[in-house]
Formats: structure tokens, C-alpha cells, sequence
């Protein structure tokens, strides 16, 4: 009974199986999808706005991550952990790379990291890899740089297509096990997947991909709100839990909790 590793990824590609991943960002929700048998699970800076209450995961911090990381780590005994370069955290090069997804690998005992961009992150994936860190790489909308590109779909048009073609074959050159792509059309993601031996994740991006992710608090429908056309809520928690303290706050106010069986004499 050993944890998921990146080698088990690479050879689903091969057989053609399809797998899917979910983020986690605590121990305890991370414990019940590892019971479920998903097998890879990230601690996703989509945390920022999921769970630390930030508007972007701009502002999220390698420390958060790192505690984040640990919980979901802590929380499991079978999914293979990828734990989220968080902005700031590997722009300024290889090196600051390497020392931050140390940081993941050794504090929190991450299986793996997971930043931002193909040709632009070449060199960083290059060093983490060659250092024994495996990487997974993300592609078409990058969250991290809303600020620049915006919420939007990505891969539209030739030269976008292209682009993100030539960024998934960087980031499967310089040695990445997995690609998520975020928001591309169908028919482009279908043909990166075709095109790399590597997996690739998609989220937003059709049904030919390897793989498939969702956030946690999207798929559960514990996020509220208006949700992207991408996401399939398979529960109501927000409802449920709402419902549930309203019954709570009910049951105290009215005098009717607690009762005689949840007291000691
Ligand atoms: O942070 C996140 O949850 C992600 C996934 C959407 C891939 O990067
Ligand atoms: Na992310």
C-alpha cells in the first residue's frame, strides 16, 4: 500500500487509461477523497480564493503553501501530492525555483510540484527535474497572470494554437510528467494530448484530455456563486452545511440542544 508516483502516471498514459485529480487544501478533505481512491491530489493556490479568502491566488505565499501542503500530505496515504508554486515563488529563475519546491518537498513532502507556464518556465522545470523533483507544468489560462492576460480562454486562433502547442513540447522536453491545461478548447487540447507522450489534465478543456481536474469547493458546490461553464457540481455542501448550522442555531436558541443524551452526570 505505497503512495501514487509519477512513474504510475506515465505508464497510465500508456496503457490509455484516464485518471482524475482534485485540489485539497486541509488535511481532513484530503483524507476523504484519499479514501475515495483519487489518486492525485493538488494542493492547488486556487486555495487563495478557495480557502484563504483572497480574490486571486496572486497574493498566496510559499509559506501558505508549505502549510497547506503538509496538511494534505498528513491527510493521505495513497494520492500523489503536487503541491503549487505560488506567484513570486519561481519567476525569478531556476534557482529561487529549486529552493522554493525544496521547501514543498521537504516541509510539507510533497510528491511533486506544479507551476505556470511552458517556454517561460523551461529553465525552472529543467533544474527542478534534474534535481529529483518532478514537475507538473500549466498551460492556456495561468492564473497567476490575470493581471496581465485576464480570466479568458486561451488558444484561440492560429498563433495562440501554436503557442500553446510549442509550450506543451518545452514543458515535455525540459523533463515535465503532466501538463494541465486550463481553458483551451476542446479541439486544441485534444491535439496537444495526441501530440505529447506525456498526460495532459485538463480543466475546461474538453473530454480528450488524459486526465481531469476539478477544484474541490467547485465540484462539491461549496464555493457559491456563479460558476464557470466548465464546472459539474456534484453536491450541494453549501446548502447542506448552511442548512445544518441554521438547524443548530435553531436548536440552542429554542432550548432544544442539548438534550438529555448529550449531557454528563
Ligand atoms: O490552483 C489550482 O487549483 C489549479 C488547478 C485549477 C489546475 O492550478
Ligand atoms: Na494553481
Amino acid at each position: 500500500n505505497r503512495r501514487i508516483t509519477v512513474r504510475d502516471i506515465t505508464l497510465a498514459k500508456e496503457r490509455g487509461e484516464k485518471w482524475p485529480m482534485l485540489t485539497a487544501y486541509d488535511a481532513m478533505t484530503a483524507s476523504v477523497f484519499d479514501e475515495a481512491g483519487i489518486p492525485v491530489m493538488l494542493v492547488g493556490d486556487s486555495a487563495g480564493n478557495c480557502h484563504l479568502g483572497y480574490e486571486t491566488t496572486v497574493p498566496v505565499t510559499l509559506d501558505e503553501m508549505t502549510m497547506l501542503s503538509a496538511a494534505v500530505v498528513r491527510g493521505t496515504k495513497r494520492a500523489l501530492i503536487v503541491g503549487d508554486l505560488p506567484f513570486g515563488s519561481y519567476q525569478e529563475g531556476p534557482v529561487q525555483a529549486l529552493r522554493s519546491a525544496t521547501r514543498l518537498v521537504k516541509e510539507a513532502g510533497v510528491g511533486a510540484v506544479k507551476l505556470e507556464g511552458g517556454e517561460r518556465s523551461l529553465a525552472q522545470t529543467e533544474l527542478l527535474v534534474q534535481s529529483g523533483i518532478p514537475v507538473m507544468s500549466h498551460l492556456g489560462l495561468t492564473p497567476q497572470s490575470v493581471n496581465t492576460m485576464g480570466y479568458r480562454v486561451q488558444g484561440r486562433g492560429d498563433e495562440d494554437a501554436h503557442r500553446l502547442l510549442r509550450d506543451a513540447k518545452a514543458a515535455q522536453d525540459a523533463g515535465a510528467f503532466a501538463v494541465v491545461l486550463e481553458l483551451v478548447p476542446a479541439e486544441l487540447a485534444a491535439e496537444v494530448t495526441r501530440s505529447l507522450q506525456i498526460p495532459t489534465v485538463g480543466i475546461g478543456a474538453g473530454a480528450e484530455c488524459d486526465a481531469q481536474v476539478l477544484v474541490w469547493t467547485d465540484m462539491l458546490g461549496l464555493t457559491g456563486g456563479k460558476m464557470p461553464r466548465f464546472v459539474k457540481q456534484y453536491a450541494d455542501l453549501r446548502g447542506v452545511m448552511g442548512e445544518a448550522a441554521k438547524a443548530f442555531a435553531r436548536d440552542v436558541v429554542g432550548g432544544t440542544f442539548p438534550q438529555e443524551e448529550h449531557s454528563v452526570h
